[in-house]
């Protein structure tokens, strides 16, 4: 490889996370993943090295429809772009771009224990509820620990941001990195274990139901949710029957979980003061969310709607993104293969 070690001076890590383009992303992905992602990716002294993917070979495990898969990966590298994710200074990509992937899976499979593999949630939750689960469920955590440890750089740790619900697949790529080492590198380990970076004051985000929001209960608002479709969902949030005079407790509502996360610290505290007087009914609450999200996003709305008539810009930035990921990939799969005793060419 290279000679890319960090000085003393120097030991950033190398940041790397993906997303699935499985539905359009809404606020639980914005405040879970999306925000924070970007502010990492943004920050300068991470320049050229953070990694941030559409992860399309993720969604194959589910998504049926090749239009559809086509469309949230674009909707999806639309949204980055218009949150505020900046080209110049991290890659951006899709991650069927990289085909050392593959390759890399297939690597880390052969040291795999398939008593491992059928502990995965994802799996073991489709298999409880009576269905079949594909091979690409089964197998999904190893692709996973293969595009974070693909972007292995030396004397470098890798920062993987992701939600709380990733911990289990932070955990299997952790013991696949050691698994790799321990069998073909034991004296000179190739790859780092990769830390999970957990932001903790990311509660789960409510959906309109009160469940998680997720893009499978159809309970999600979109981030780019706009107009009567915006209002139509942030109307229908859930709350109890307590009439519009008494007094309410804010903590016990989702339409106030929901604004905590756009409030800021005076706006929150007035109206929790609200709740807690009486004579703030819960529809109150949600004209309050809803102008909240319209303008907390209406920059973004903005962007995102030039963007799209760009085509052309977006798909730039996804191939200069792919290009620099095969690089370093690539770089990473020269060792692999040495080590696994592949002729390299
Ligand atoms: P979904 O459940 O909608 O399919 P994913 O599982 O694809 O979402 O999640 C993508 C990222 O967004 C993950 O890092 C996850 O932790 C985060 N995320 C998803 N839903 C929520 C939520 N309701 N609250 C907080 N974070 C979430
Ligand atoms: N499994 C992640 C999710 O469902 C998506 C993902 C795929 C990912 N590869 C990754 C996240 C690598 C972080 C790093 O949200």
């Amino acid at each position: 490889m290279p000679d890319d070690s960090p000085s003393a001076s120097d030991r950033l890590p190398v940041l790397v996370s993906g997303i699935q383009p499985s539905g359009t992303l809404h606020l639980g992905n914005y405040f879970g993943a999306l925000r924070q992602n970007i502010a990492l990716a943004n920050d300068e002294r991470q320049r050229d090295r953070a990694f941030l993917f559409i992860a399309d070979y993720h969604a194959l495990t589910t998504v049926r429809d090749a239009e559809a898969l086509r469309r949230y990966t674009t909707e999806v590298a639309l949204d980055y772009l218009a949150l505020g994710f900046d080209p110049d200074k991290a890659h951006l990509f899709v991650q069927s771009d990289v085909p050392q992937l593959g390759e890399l899976t297939w690597a880390f499979l052969c040291v795999t224990p398939t008593s491992l593999l059928e502990k995965g949630v994802a799996y073991k939750d489709k298999v409880a509820q009576g269905l079949t689960a594909n091979g690409g469920l089964l197998t999904y955590p190893i692709l996973q620990a293969a595009d974070i440890l693909a972007y292995t750089a030396p004397g470098r740790d890798l920062l993987v941001p992701v939600g709380a619900d990733q911990k289990q697949n932070l955990e299997i790529s952790r013991d696949t990195a050691a698994r790799f080492n321990q069998t073909f590198r034991p004296d000179d380990p190739l790859f780092p274990l990769p830390e999970p970076l957990i932001l903790d004051e990311v509660a789960v985000i409510p959906g309109v139901d009160g469940r998680k929001m997720s893009k499978s209960y159809g309970n999600a608002i979109g981030i780019f949710d706009e107009g009567k479709a915006l209002k139509k969902k942030v109307m229908s949030i859930v709350s109890d029957s307590t009439p519009l005079e008494d007094p309410k407790d804010p903590e016990q509502d989702h339409t106030f979980a929901l604004i905590r996360h756009f409030a800021t610290d005076e706006q929150r505290g007035e109206i929790a003061e609200a709740y807690r007087a009486g004579g703030y009914g819960y529809g109150h609450a949600k004209k309050a969310l809803l102008s909240m999200i319209t303008e907390h996003f209406g920059p973004a709305r903005e962007r995102r709607r030039q963007l799209a008539e760009r085509p052309g810009e977006v798909r730039e930035v996804l191939a200069a993104g792919a290009q620099a990921a095969r690089a370093r990939a690539g770089e990473v799969m020269a060792e692999v293969r040495d080590a696994v005793g592949f002729l390299n060419p």
